[in-house]
């Protein structure tokens, strides 16, 4: 069976997705490419889904124009595999969920086909908490490569570069709302409304919870890997590169190709909307959160391409291996 496919977004991320299509052979036959920049089949997505008439849409444009072109998706008929973040907030997750009825929605955290999900309850037992340490270069034209970038209300390290760590985070720990949320952010750039680097707990009134400590500003790289410790034992987990303990697990399931087998014989969905409800609402509280705090030049140091805080790896994995905040062990006093 060969399902008709379409792309909206073609242009950035997007181009991760033709490649994806491309290794599915005949599995899939791309109809259509639309994008509101020239060079594609379609600016408007609403023309070529009445003309080409897609089986399943990749929708891969900018987050929060993510909820109009997912409606007019599923108004005609078609599935749909969306990018994450699916929406920005829990009003729009329910709207999204009510027009999903009757289609197949996947949501593109694609680390959630990871191998090392499955694996983690033999290794550990009943999961007890989860640690994001990440700590990664972002240059300056990071933040002015689209018109979104490091716009307040729509991006952040922890809800965008990050979202894969958080996301793997709350479905290693089962953790939902309600919950106690805490975060301390910080931007090193005036232009740039949002954090670039940032720690985040979450506990829930069993004890269970998630901490997160990130930074885009690091000379030296930290994965972004997540120490979980259960009631059995330990685990570091390696999203990006299926790595549990060190060891690199071969089985990644493409979310595309997960989704054309659930249409085809009812294999079960990787990322439904409902499971990304507990990031949406994560999100929705990230992004509403007050300015985060401009850190002093002092602090810093200005590179060719951006800016660096000295120091910033060791911070990240300390306030990890503590899950203690940055204001909590002294840092950037
Ligand atoms: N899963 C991942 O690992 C991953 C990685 C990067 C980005 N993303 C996600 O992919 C999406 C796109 O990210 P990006 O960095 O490519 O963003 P982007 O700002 O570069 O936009 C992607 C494309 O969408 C086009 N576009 C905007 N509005 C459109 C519309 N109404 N109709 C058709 N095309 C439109 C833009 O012209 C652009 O070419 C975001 O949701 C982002 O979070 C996911």
């Amino acid at each position: 069976m060969t399902a008709r496919v379409a792309l909206i977004g073609a242009a950035g991320h997007g181009s991760w997705h033709l490649r994806a299509i491309d290794a599915l052979g005949e599995r899939v036959r791309l109809v259509a490419t639309c994008d509101v920049q020239a060079g594609f089949d379609y600016t408007d997505h609403r023309r070529m889904l009445a003309e080409r008439k897609p089986e399943v849409v990749i929708v891969c444009t900018p987050p929060h124009t993510h909820l109009p072109i997912a409606l007019d998706v599923l108004d005609a008929g078609a599935d749909l595999l969306l990018e994450k973040p699916p929406v920005l907030s829990l009003a729009d997750h329910r709207r999204l969920a009510e027009a999903a009825r009757g289609r197949v929605l996947q949501i593109g955290f694609q680390a959630l086909g990871s191998p090392t999900l499955p694996m983690l309850a033999d290794r550990v037992g009943a999961v007890r908490s989860a640690a994001v340490a990440g700590a990664w270069w972002r240059p300056d034209t990071y933040w002015t490569r689209t018109s979104w970038a490091g716009r307040r209300g729509r991006d952040g390290a922890l809800v965008n570069p990050f979202a894969h760590a958080l996301m793997q985070a709350l479905a290693i720990t089962g953790i939902r709302p309600p919950w106690t949320l805490s975060l301390d952010r910080y931007r090193t750039r005036a232009a740039v409304e949002v954090e670039d680097t940032a720690t985040l707990r979450l506990t829930v009134p069993d004890g269970r919870s998630v901490f997160v400590a990130v930074t885009l500003c690091s000379g030296e790289f930290v994965p972004g890997d997540i120490s979980v410790v259960g009631d059995d034992g330990t685990a570091e987990v390696g999203y990006a590169q299926d790595r549990l303990d060190g060891e690199v697990l071969p089985g990644r399931i493409g979310l595309l190709e997960n989704l054309l087998d659930h249409r085809e014989h009812d294999a079960p969905l990787l990322v439904p909307l409902e499971r990304t409800e507990p990031f949406t609402a994560l999100a929705e509280a990230i992004l509403a959160a007050d300015e985060p705090v401009l850190l002093a030049p002092a602090r810093l140091a200005r590179r060719d391409d951006g800016m660096e805080i000295p120091g910033a790896a060791g911070l990240i994995r300390r306030a990890a291996t503590e899950r203690a905040h940055f204001r909590e062990i002294g840092a950037f006093q």
